[in-house]
């Protein structure tokens, strides 16, 4: 027998005796990946071209709660990584008075590489990258997903207006709260943010 052929049969012995959970795991982990190397070589709009890193995106798969963004900053350009500049330090102080644990949801945005200046997504940038949002909710199969600001929003309900768009699920597992950085221009919303992410954490057990 080749060393392939040997190599093929033992992982598919593997795979026999594995748990139908595991194998699972195993599958969903590995499509992230795949995605992943997508998204990080991926050139299907000119951002590409300014991009340190691209920010797929971090967390579990499966995981209950997935939230979204509009798009990596300088700080998660450079570490490709999502919220670890400013707006993220506030996220976790967030999701922490919340009762939630960063590292059981998965958080993305809708745009995977750094807009020049860090100015808005442009409508053709979201459409080539939202193909990627919608495969990583279809891997990470999250109850509920928390769409971060009117970027996230739009992208993905058609809909702006966070203050009419908060407080009810939409389309059965979206939910819209603050975008971390408006919570920083505005402290006085801190308090609605939390008790928004509050909300979703009891909905997320249900
Ligand atoms: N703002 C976002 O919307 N996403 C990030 O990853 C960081 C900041």
């Amino acid at each position: 027998m080749s060393d392939r052929v040997q190599r093929v049969s033992a992982i598919q012995k593997e795979s026999l005796s594995m748990p139908e959970d595991k194998k699972l795991l195993r599958m969903n982990r590995e499509d992230l990946r795949h995605l992943e190397d997508a998204i990080s070589t991926c050139r299907l709009c000119p951002l590409w071209q300014g991009r340190t890193l691209a920010v797929p995106g971090a967390g579990p798969a499966p995981a209950r709660m997935m939230l979204v963004g509009e798009a990596p900053g300088r700080e998660e350009d450079l570490s490709g990584k999502p919220f670890v500049g400013r707006g993220g330090r506030l996220l976790d102080r967030a999701l922490q008075q919340a009762g939630l644990d960063r590292s059981e949801i998965f958080i993305t945005s809708v745009i995977k590489c750094r807009p020049p200046n860090n100015r808005k997504p442009l409508k053709k940038e979201t459409t080539s990258c939202l193909p990627y949002l919608e495969a990583q909710i279809k891997i990470v199969r999250p109850k509920v997903v928390c769409l971060l600001g009117n970027t996230a929003a739009a992208a993905v309900l058609g809909r702006q207006g966070i203050q009419a768009l908060r407080g009810r699920i939409w389309q059965e597992r979206f939910a819209v709260t603050y975008h971390p950085a408006a919570v920083l221009r505005n402290k006085n919303l801190m308090a609605d943010f939390v008790s928004d992410l509050e909300r979703l954490n009891s909905l997320q057990d249900k």
